[in-house]
C-alpha cells in the first residue's frame, strides 16, 4: 500500500512538494488555515483549510507520516494540540515528525534586545504561547504512551553565519532575517503595551549588528507502537 502523509500547519507547502516529489507514489495532504500560495502542485498532494488549534481530526484517516515545523511555537496550549495531532493523526507503526523553534535560547546581545525580548514574553505568556516549545516537544511526546521511543536532535543557528558548520550558517543567516522581518511586526503588537517608535528602531540597530546570537531548533521524531 501507498505511504500517506499530512503536514498541519504546511505554510508556503515548501516541505509538502519536496516529499510529494521525492515519493511519487505516496499521497500528502497539505493543512494550513491559510490558502497555499499560487503555485504549481504535483498531483500527489492535497490541501485542506483547516484551524489544527481546533480540528485535527481529518474523518478516521491516520496518517504513516505526521510532520510539522515552526507552526507550534505560534500556537496557544500547544502542547495539548501536539498530543492531539500525535494521537489523532499517526497510525500505529507511523511515524511523528516534529521541528520547531525555543525561542528563549535567543537571548539578544545588548539592552534592547533584552528589553524586546521580555516584552514578547510576556505577551506570549498572556496568550498562552510556549515560547521554548521546541525544547519540551520531546517530553511532551515522550509522555504519551504510544511513544516510547523519542529522539531528537538540537541545531544551534548562528546568526552570524560564522559557525563551524558551513551547511547551518545559511540557516543562521535566514533565521536572523526572518527575527529582523518578525521584529518589525511584533513591534506593531507590542505598542499599545508601551514598546515605543524608538526601541524598536534600537532593537532593529542591535539585531542587524548581531553576529554572536545563537537559536535552538530542534527536530523530534518518534514511532507510535504498532
Ligand atoms: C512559520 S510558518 C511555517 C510553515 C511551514 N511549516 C514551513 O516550515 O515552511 C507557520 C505556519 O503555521 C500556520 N499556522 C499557524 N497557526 C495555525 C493554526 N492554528 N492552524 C493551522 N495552521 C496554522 C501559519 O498559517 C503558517 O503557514
Amino acid at each position: 500500500m501507498d505511504l500517506n502523509a499530512v503536514e498541519p500547519g504546511c505554510g508556503s507547502g515548501a516541505w509538502t512538494i519536496q516529499a510529494a516529489t521525492q515519493f511519487p507514489a505516496a499521497q500528502i495532504l497539505a493543512v494550513d488555515r491559510s490558502p497555499l500560495p499560487n503555485r504549481f502542485l504535483p498531483a500527489n498532494i492535497s490541501f485542506q483549510i483547516a484551524d489544527i488549534s481546533k480540528e485535527v481530526d481529518f474523518g478516521d484517516e491516520k496518517f504513516d507520516i505526521v510532520h510539522t515545523r515552526f507552526v507550534l511555537f505560534h500556537i496557544p496550549n500547544a502542547h495539548d494540540v501536539l498530543r492531539r495531532i500525535a494521537q489523532q493523526l499517526v497510525r500505529p507503526g507511523g511515524l511523528l515528525l516534529i521541528e520547531d523553534i525555543d525561542l528563549l535560547s535567543y537571548v539578544g546581545t545588548g539592552p534592547a534586545s533584552r528589553h524586546y525580548i521580555s516584552m514578547v514574553k510576556q505577551m506570549y505568556d498572556e496568550r498562552g504561547i510556549d515560547m521554548e516549545i521546541g525544547r519540551k516537544i520531546p517530553e511532551t511526546v515522550r509522555a504519551l504512551r504510544d511513544f516510547p521511543n523519542v529522539q531528537f536532535q538540537k541545531i544551534s543557528l548562528p546568526f552570524g553565519g560564522n559557525g563551524p558548520d558551513d551547511s547551518l550558517n545559511g540557516l543562521g543567516l535566514a533565521m536572523k532575517q526572518s527575527f529582523v522581518r518578525g521584529g518589525d511586526v511584533v513591534a506593531e503588537v507590542l505598542a499599545p503595551k508601551g514598546f515605543t517608535h524608538e526601541m524598536a528602531v534600537k532593537y532593529r540597530e542591535e539585531l542587524e549588528k548581531d553576529n554572536e546570537s545563537l537559536v535552538d531548533v530542534y527536530f523530534c521524531w518518534a514511532s507510535r507502537v504498532g
